[in-house]
């Protein structure tokens, strides 16, 4: 196994990703150890949000890699592996888990994982990446509503055992891991724009001030994502280049 193969626990910490990337700069650390923590103090989300989380409820997580065999201009393909990896350990419990691109994890209309990743890229390759995933799994109340969190136990009614959800969640990410290092890259993505919350569904969007009708027909292997207008042509969009409208 590659990733869980080390696993340094904190009661608690400001960010399980800071404190990563802290270990990363004070000393070798082998690939695929995995800081996580009960609590953070300055939990991070993407484009500088706060990431919620009650004491010792969810899981919070991140993971050491080194993926220098992926090419800096594919780094996305970690994104996918990561998310296919948790909705793969979501599968275990509860169906129909979708990824709402770029790397939000869904259950109908609720969050119930993010994924923050940090790649340190030298040049041509990349160094080493920082893979932080949140996972609601007991937290049964939120104070911040705007993302709709849900978890494991506001879905079935049911209270989890921390230890036996990270064992699997490692295992599986494990898995999609070796798939993305070794294994057949294409299918990987495939996979994942099968998963994609909204895939080949007519819905509305936004870019800037236009608001329009569209289909999601694809992600390219450097993360964009291509939506078929109804009226007009396939248009590419990067993250925050484009709103979900409910
Ligand atoms: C998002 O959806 O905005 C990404 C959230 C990522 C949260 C996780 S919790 C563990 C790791 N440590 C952090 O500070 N952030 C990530």
């Amino acid at each position: 196994m590659i990733i869980g193969s080390d696993l340094i626990f904190y009661e608690n910490l400001s960010s399980t990703n800071s404190q990563a990337s802290l270990l990363l700069k004070k000393k070798d650390i082998k690939e695929g150890t995995v800081v996580y923590s009960d609590f953070q103090t300055a939990g991070r989300g993407q484009s500088g949000n706060i990431w919620e989380s009650e004491a010792g409820k969810n899981l919070l997580i991140s993971i050491i890699l080194y993926p220098s065999s992926i090419n800096p201009e594919e780094q996305f393909h970690i994104s996918m592996a990561v998310s296919l990896g948790i909705c793969d350990f979501i599968d275990r419990y509860i169906p129909g888990s979708k990824i709402k691109w770029p790397n939000d994890i869904y259950i109908k209309d609720g969050k119930i994982s993010g994924i923050l990743i940090e790649n340190s890229i030298m040049g041509e390759s990349i160094e080493s990446a920082v893979a932080g995933i949140g996972l609601n799994i007991n937290q049964e109340k939120f104070t911040s509503h705007s993302l709709n969190p849900v978890s494991f136990r506001l879905i079935t009614g049911r209270k989890y055992d921390l230890g036996i959800c990270l064992k699997q969640l490692l295992a599986d990410l494990d898995l999609r891991y070796k798939q993305l290092l070794y294994g057949n890259r294409e299918l990987l993505a495939n996979e994942y724009i099968a998963r994609l919350h909204r895939f080949m569904e007519w819905c509305t969007y936004r870019s800037g001030d236009i608001i329009f009708t569209g289909k999601i027909l694809n992600v390219t292997s450097s993360g964009r994502l291509q939506i078929r207008k109804k009226k007009g042509k396939v248009m590419e969009f990067s993250f925050k280049e484009v709103d979900f409208i409910p």
